[in-house]
């Protein structure tokens, strides 16, 4: 993101002409920022550290086109839904890069998984087996699986993010799963391959994943006397923070040095090969590359309490304030360097006095019309966008050197009574 003559550039493509072309609300990713973040990750992981693979969190952002950019960036997928595999796949990602993961995984989405051979189903909770074994059963294939597990670690984060709990909803208590483990060991339908935690998302913290560390050490060798046999696979999760205000997003290898020098430092000290280790990563693979540009339309002044400044969209393409209270910053786009700066609040144009993207965002003075830029959207915003009040979603376009490309066309009126049956 820069500024040229004033105007908000994202991967020098001007933002005014992408808001002309395409129209408002509008998605932009720049490609520079995702493969620059991916880029980072051989560097500091992949690269650096043997047996390392890394998945991408596809529930942070996923079109066919992303499924592509990550297939050819050669790192891997992670998805939670038969939703997201069935895009990944219609989207020709190699089946056997893509692990599912997620909880209550239904039987359809479990063949769907077995059926297209992807590499690896995490199992999350003790009814998935019995279904994985009668689709592998079906479909004559022998299924890795991975079993996650919560290592009692409460991540300081936001609670409805913090997923690494012992009150969770996420996972197999640590002291129940070898019994678990137990069955898919002597099943002829599967291959147990390790395990998986995930602690909580927007992390900047690394202690919590040492500690995390520590439990899981303990399981593995409960396992090996159990099963005896050691782990091929450890996946660590996702989780890694991002800057939405002023927060500063550590790099990778904040999180993964003392991380891999600790899983390596214990399995040499055990005379044990070291698993393969998986990271998970989502919204800092995406989360700063993403741009959502709205146009301003009424300015309400409620005189000496606040004035609003209504866009073109709101909650639908950006729940996250509403539900988390998650902050951001907005920039006029098309006057950057504006110098009368006031206190406004943006809001959306949708039926809740919830619906409001920034309180008391300091801007250059706006009028109906200007653009506006929230950057930091491009993790969790299309992704959990709704059709809430009908609401149309916004189209998503990428960005590379100042070349657009429409990923995704914006919806239409037509879109939103496809499916219904008079
Ligand atoms: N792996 C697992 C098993 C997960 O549950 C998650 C996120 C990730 C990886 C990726 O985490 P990330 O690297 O993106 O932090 N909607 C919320 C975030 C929910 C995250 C749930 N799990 C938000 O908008 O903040």
């Amino acid at each position: 993101m820069e500024e040229k003559n004033n105007t908000l550039y994202i991967d020098d493509a001007s933002t005014t002409y992408l808001a002309e072309k395409y129209g408002t609300p509008l998605y932009v990713y720049s490609v520079s920022e995702i493969k620059d973040r991916i880029g980072e990750l051989k560097k500091d992981f992949l690269n650096k550290y043997e047996n390392t693979t890394v998945s991408y969190a596809s529930k942070a952002f996923l079109t066919k086109a992303m499924a592509k950019l990550i297939s050819d960036e050669g790192i891997n997928l992670d998805v939670v839904s038969g939703g997201e595999l069935y895009i990944a796949l219609s989207a020709k990602f190699p089946p056997e890069r893509i692990e599912f993961n997620g909880n209550n995984k239904l039987y359809d989405e479990i063949e769907l998984a077995v059926k297209n051979n992807v590499g690896k189903i995490i199992i999350d909770g003790a009814s998935e087996l019995p279904m994985i074994e009668e689709a592998a059963k079906k479909y004559n294939k022998k299924v890795n699986v991975l079993y996650r597990v919560t290592p009692g670690i409460d991540a300081h984060t936001h609670e409805y993010i913090s997923t690494g709990k012992l009150d969770s909803k996420f996972g197999f208590p640590i002291d129940e799963v070898i019994g678990e483990v137990k069955k898919a060991n002597a099943s002829e339908y599967v291959n147990f391959i390790g395990y998986h935690f995930h602690i909580g998302s927007q992390l900047f913290e690394n202690d919590i994943y040492l500690k995390a560390l520590d439990i899981v050490f303990k399981l593995i060798e409960d396992t090996i006397s159990e099963i005896g046999e050691n782990i091929q696979e450890l996946n660590i999760g996702g989780g890694f923070g991002i800057t939405y205000t002023d927060e500063k997003r550590p790099p990778f290898s904040f999180f993964l040095e003392p991380i891999m020098n600790k899983i390596n430092t214990y399995f040499n000290s055990k005379n044990l090969k070291r698993p393969i280790i998986t990271i998970e990563p989502g919204r800092s693979v995406v989360g700063e590359a993403g741009y959502t540009l709205y146009t301003v339309g009424s300015i309400k002044n409620v005189e000496g309490i606040r004035k609003y400044v209504a866009i073109d969209g709101g909650m639908t393409d950006n729940i996250r304030p509403a539900l988390y209270d998650a902050k951001y910053r907005a920039i006029v786009a098309n006057n950057v360097n504006g110098s009368n700066l006031e206190t406004v609040t943006i809001c959306g144009k949708c039926c809740e006095s919830g619906d409001i993207i920034i309180t008391d965002a300091e801007i250059p003075a706006t009028n109906t019309g200007d653009l506006i830029c929230i950057p930091s959207t491009g993790a969790y915003g299309y992704s959990m966008s709704s059709n809430y009040n009908s609401l149309l979603k916004p189209a998503i376009v990428f960005v590379e050197k100042g070349k657009d490309t429409l990923v995704l066309k914006r919806q239409t009126y037509k879109d939103l009574v496809r499916n219904d049956v008079v």
